[in-house]
C-alpha cells in the first residue's frame, strides 16, 4: 500500500514538472554560438576589432537569445587556423566568423563549413571573388580599401599645399610608404590609391622607397632606420599602410634623436588607440579611421541573424552578400570625437 503510494505520488509529481517545463518551453532562448578565428594576435587592429565585436554581441544578449562566443587565434599559420575551424565546429558553433591567415587560400574551411551547413562570416582579409563564389552561405565584412588610401592621398595633399612638407623647396615631394603584408587587399590597393590621389591633387612627387613591414611596429621601425641610413634628411614625407608601421617609422627616429623640425610628415590609417593618440600628440599629421565599431557590429549583427535564421532580410548587403564600412579622415581637429568611440 505504501509503495503504490509512493508511486502514486511520484508519477504525479513527474507529471506536474513536466507541465511546468512546457510551461517555460515557449520561453526556449534561441542560442547562437559563434566561432572566431583570426589570422596573428601580435595585429594591434584586430585585438581592437575583436573586443569591439564581443562588446557589441554580448549587449544583443536578451531573455531570448543566447549568445556565446569563442575566439581562437592562429599565430600565422593556416594549418592552424584550418584546425581551429575543425575545433569550433566541433564544439558545436552554428556561426563562423573567419579571418584568413591566407586569404588566398579559403578552400578548405570552406568546404568544412559546407559539409555541416554552418554559415561562414569572413572579416578583414577579403577573399578574391571566386573563392566568394564557392558557397552561397559565405559572407565579406570589411572596408572599401581605395578609399583609405584616397582619404590619405586627400590629406596629405592638404598638408602638402600649406607648404610645410617641401623641406628642401625644390618644388617635390620626396617619400617613403611602409605597406602592409605584400597580399593584402588593404596593402595593394592603399599604395596605390594613395599615390594616385597625390597626383590627381597635382602633387609631384618622388619616390624614394617602398619597404614591406608587414603591419607591424617593430619591423618598420628597422626599414625606417634602414631608409633614413640611406637618404638621411632628404626623406619628407612617410606614408604608412597601417598605424603602427607609422608608429615604427616615428620609433627610428626618435631613436637617431630626431628634432620636431628635421623629421619628415607621417600618415598611418586606422586610427587604432596608439594611432589617435598619436594624431593628437601632433606625432602623425593624421590617420584614416578604419571604423571597428561598424565592422564589429555588422558582424555582430549578421552573426546573430545566420544563428538564429532571422532578420537576414534587414540588413543591407552589397553584390548579395558584403558588407563595406566607409574610411573617415581623422586630423587634429577632429581626433577628440574619435576618441570618444573608444
Ligand atoms: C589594417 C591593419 C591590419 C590588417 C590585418 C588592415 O585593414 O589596417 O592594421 O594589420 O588589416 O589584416
Ligand atoms: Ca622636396
Amino acid at each position: 500500500m505504501r509503495k503504490t503510494l509512493c508511486m502514486i505520488f511520484l508519477c504525479g509529481f513527474a507529471a506536474w514538472s513536466l507541465c511546468a517545463c512546457g510551461e517555460t518551453s515557449g520561453n526556449t532562448p534561441e542560442k547562437v554560438q559563434v566561432g572566431v578565428t583570426y589570422y596573428n594576435q601580435t595585429d594591434t587592429f584586430l585585438r581592437e576589432l575583436i573586443d569591439c565585436y564581443k562588446n557589441d554581441l554580448e549587449s544583443r544578449k536578451t531573455e531570448d537569445l543566447e549568445v556565446t562566443v569563442m575566439v581562437r587565434e592562429a599565430a600565422g599559420s593556416e594549418k592552424t587556423q584550418n584546425e581551429q575551424v575543425e575545433e569550433l565546429i566541433d564544439a558545436g558553433c552554428n556561426v563562423l566568423c573567419v579571418n584568413l591567415v591566407d586569404r588566398a587560400d579559403p578552400s578548405e574551411i570552406i568546404d568544412m563549413a559546407r559539409e555541416r551547413d554552418i554559415p561562414l562570416i569572413f572579416f578583414n582579409r577579403e577573399p578574391v571573388a571566386e573563392d566568394m563564389m564557392q558557397w552561397d552561405k559565405t559572407y565579406y565584412v570589411g572596408a572599401v580599401a581605395r578609399q583609405s588610401g584616397e582619404l590619405q592621398g586627400e590629406m596629405a595633399a592638404e598638408v602638402i599645399k600649406e607648404g610645410k612638407v617641401d623641406k628642401n623647396g625644390d618644388g617635390k615631394i620626396q617619400y617613403v610608404i611602409l605597406e602592409g603584408e605584400a597580399d593584402h587587399q588593404d596593402a595593394i590597393i592603399r599604395t596605390e590609391s594613395v599615390v594616385n590621389t597625390l597626383k590627381e591633387n597635382g602633387i609631384a612627387l618622388e619616390k624614394l622607397s617602398y619597404q614591406i613591414a608587414n603591419w607591424n611596429r617593430a619591423q618598420a621601425q628597422n626599414r625606417m632606420q634602414q631608409m633614413i641610413r640611406q637618404f638621411h634628411d632628404e626623406i619628407e614625407l612617410v606614408l604608412a599602410n597601417n598605424d603602427d608601421m607609422a608608429a615604427g617609422a616615428i620609433d627610428a627616429y626618435d631613436e637617431l634623436n630626431y628634432t620636431e623640425e628635421s623629421r619628415p610628415v607621417f600618415f598611418g590609417v586606422d586610427g587604432t588607440s596608439v594611432g589617435l593618440q598619436a594624431v593628437r600628440d601632433g606625432d602623425f599629421a593624421g590617420t584614416v579611421y578604419n571604423d571597428k565599431e561598424g565592422q564589429a557590429s555588422a558582424m555582430a549583427e549578421l552573426s546573430v541573424a545566420l544563428g538564429t535564421g532571422e532578420g537576414l532580410e534587414d540588413i543591407a548587403f552589397e553584390n548579395d552578400r558584403y558588407i563595406y564600412l566607409p574610411y573617415l579622415k581623422v586630423t587634429g581637429d577632429n581626433v577628440e570625437e574619435f576618441m570618444d568611440r573608444q
